[in-house]
């Protein structure tokens, strides 16, 4: 079995559990923000991130029996302290130690050599069209099929409206539902072998009112985590993009991700 597989297996399974698993009566992404201001110094990182903002992001990640964050953070202020270049550097950086956090509370019995975290930057309406079947990144609600754990920094951001990110809490959706795997998702169809979960877009409206949160249209001052594991249940979309000045347009996001290579 490959990759693409094995985790389209395990993201069905553990999205087809929730139809069973009672709701928990916490209010969907409340307290997702972090602001930097709050915690030590953030200015000059070399490889000095505080354990404080670790475990704070990390709080707000992880998302099982024992705990009860809302599966994303939203860490604001990077414009105080750097310059594109070194916002990319610290979201690097502060992926790194947040994702050991992580991996520690919830995946304990992985080791470092386990895992493999994969950085970049993403040119939305520059994407190959015949690699990708479209030039924009994906936008209906879904979650990614490898990703573990994932972290965007937008910017630069210029010449267009929309692109806002949306974030949607399926597990209380679906319990109280009592609904399973394929009365909400349908697979992508893409070109690449990435099918992903994809909710069913008569689901959309109904599970953003009841378990979703519009966390608006990012740019450079801010870093989002979202918990991308199988059980966690926390899905993600971007509004469609409308250019408004193709002379200025651009929409990059720097993108920091994490796979388990025992499943390739
Ligand atoms: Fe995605």
């Amino acid at each position: 079995m490959g990759s693409g597989e094995s985790m389209m297996e395990l993201r069905r399974s553990a999205l087809d559990e929730f139809a069973h698993l009672p709701p928990s009566d916490r209010k969907p992404f409340t307290g997702v923000r972090i602001e930097l201001a709050d915690f030590p110094s953030p200015v000059g990182y070399s490889g000095e991130v505080p354990q404080t903002l670790v475990r704070a992001i990390a709080d707000l990640l992880v998302k099982d029996r024992n705990r009860s964050g809302p599966g994303a953070a939203l860490v604001s202020g990077l414009l105080e302290h750097f310059e594109l270049e070194e916002a990319r550097s610290f979201h690097e950086e502060l992926f790194r130690v947040v994702w050991e956090e992580f991996r520690r509370r919830v995946l304990p019995a992985g080791t470092t050599e386990d895992f493999r975290i994969k950085t970049g930057v993403i040119s939305d309406g520059t994407i190959p069209i015949e690699l990708y079947g479209s030039k924009w990144s994906f936008k209906r609600f879904h979650a990614d099929r490898d990703a573990l754990l994932f972290s965007h920094l937008y910017g630069p951001v210029a010449g267009f409206t929309g692109g806002e990110l949306h974030l949607i809490d399926i597990h209380p959706y679906m319990s109280l539902g009592s609904l399973h795997f394929d009365d909400v998702f349908e697979w992508s169809d893409e070109p690449t072998d990435g099918r992903k979960p994809v909710l069913r877009p008569h689901h959309s409206e109904s599970a953003l009112t009841m378990c979703g949160t519009k966390m608006g249209a990012l740019g450079p001052d801010e870093i989002v985590f979202v918990n991308n594991l199988p059980n966690a249940g926390v899905l993600h979309g971007v509004t469609p993009v409308i250019v408004t000045d193709p002379d200025i347009f651009q929409r990059e996001y720097h993108r920091c991700s994490v796979k388990d290579l025992r499943l390739c």
